[in-house]
């Protein structure tokens, strides 16, 4: 996602005084300014009892997705949902005979007025057998993600602003291929993985209204502080694929990884902590409300995302946007949620909005949970220097350049996968 140019942030500042909004707080960069907190202990219950078993941290598994539902993501509807699956596309040598594509529209049986999600599948011709698969929701749509000309445009709402080339939020050819470089299908084929991805768009428009025409306007319950905002609903559609996945035999549904950049990153932390059958979690800068400590003033701040995304998280969020210090839980404990699962948290040097240190304390913080089981975590690391993946069960690294998915990144994914998920 493109961001506010320093400029454009500075005027905008500068005029809220005209529009009628208090300022806002500037974002710090500062180290020495973030400051001292108390982070909550995974490992204690709200009883005050001290979590010492896997069997107690079940339990206390329990405690902690509440909390994030009740402060942070809203609850997610627990209602099954009828799903119906139909492969609408099925192409035997896509990608010079790479793979076998698969485009399959899951569609809400007793819901027909919300569209469908449209998958777009591809699978390793090479496989043997069932494959491990990387699971991601796209920004743009599925044309996005590839410059094949025969995958049709989404016809769904897509933002005007990424890359300039929608028209009054609708697709253009020219978006085709647009996000490709953050997809390296091929790549990921050629290593024995399968691919799954479909546009976040078609599970819920991301502007404020958007929920109207999404998931959110037939479940939940807009009268309650913990109603879900759209994270919950991305992540609750990312289930709803997994749903399909485990009905198609060429995918091994016990290794699908679960992966997402940004506010989608923020989606899949959330998808894996609730829906334990994604075998790994890997969150791509996802930042403040996705991996980052909350606490830490550095980068965006909670103030600042309930401010300007109020419709990710649940209307109770915004109430901690001046006392962050209350607020029950922190993001440590999302990721401990993961555990003893593999996570992969990345941050990039460029993107300090996100709060690189902050994602990498976070990853730190839930160790204890990852030692309940005998797993390694990051271990006993120092914050890493550039490029230099660490850790174990939980991986991390801080790339070079800016906010985005790089080959970089794949590369490490790959490697994390075929160690710890394969
Ligand atoms: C904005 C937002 C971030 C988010 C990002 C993205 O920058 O402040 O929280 O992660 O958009 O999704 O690209």
């Amino acid at each position: 996602m493109t961001r506010l140019v320093p400029g454009l942030a500075l005027l905008l500042t500068l005029l809220q005084p005209a529009l009628g909004q208090a300022p806002e707080p500037p974002a710090n960069y500062d180290e020495a300014k973030v400051g001292t907190f108390t982070l909550p202990d995974p490992l204690v219950s709200k009883a005050g009892k001290r979590i010492t078993t896997p069997a107690d941290w079940q339990k206390r598994r329990t405690e902690l997705l509440q909390l994030f539902a009740d402060n942070v993501y809203g609850q997610t509807p627990a209602q099954a949902v009828k799903l119906r699956f139909q492969v609408s596309n099925v192409d035997q040598a896509a990608l010079n005979g790479l793979a076998t594509r698969k485009q399959i529209s899951i569609f809400f049986t007793d819901y027909p007025q919300l569209p469908p999600i449209d998958v777009l599948l591809y699978i390793p011709k090479s496989a043997q057998k069932p494959a491990p698969v990387f699971l991601g929701l796209n920004f743009c749509g599925n044309h996005c993600v590839t410059t094949e000309a025969d995958i049709p445009l989404s016809t769904r709402w897509v933002s005007n602003v990424i890359g300039n080339v929608s028209v009054n939020n609708r697709a253009t050819e020219k978006a085709r291929g647009l996000q490709a470089t953050r997809w390296p299908i091929e790549t990921v084929l050629k290593r024995g993985y399968a691919l799954a991805t479909a546009y976040y768009g078609d599970i819920e428009p991301d502007y404020p209204q958007g929920w109207h025409t999404g998931i959110r306007s037939v479940l939940g319950d807009t009268t309650k502080a913990s109603n879900w905002g759209a994270i919950g609903a991305w992540a609750w559609g990312l289930s709803r694929i997994m749903d399909y996945l485990q009905t198609d035999p060429a995918i091994d549904s016990k290794r699908v990884m679960v992966m997402g950049h940004s506010r989608i990153g923020k989606a899949s932390l959330w998808a894996g902590a609730q829906d334990t059958r994604f075998a790994a979690v890997i969150s791509n800068e996802s930042g403040e409300g996705g991996a980052a400590l909350a606490r830490r003033w550095y980068g965006e701040t909670l103030e600042r995302i309930s401010t300007h995304f109020p419709h990710w998280f649940c209307p109770r969020y915004t109430t901690y946007s001046k006392r962050v210090a209350e607020l029950p839980v922190d993001q440590h404990e999302l990721l401990a949620l993961i555990a003893p699962r593999p996570l992969y948290i990345a941050s990039a040097d460029g993107d300090q909005w996100s709060d690189p240190r902050g994602e990498f304390l976070s990853g730190v913080e839930a160790e204890g949970v990852y030692r309940l089981y005998g797993k390694t975590g990051l271990g006993p690391v120092r914050f890493p220097g550039l490029n230099e993946p660490v850790g174990q069960t939980v991986r991390y690294h801080n790339r070079s350049g800016k906010h985005d998915v790089t080959d970089y990144d794949w590369a490490q994914y790959l490697r994390f996968a075929d160690e710890l998920v394969r």
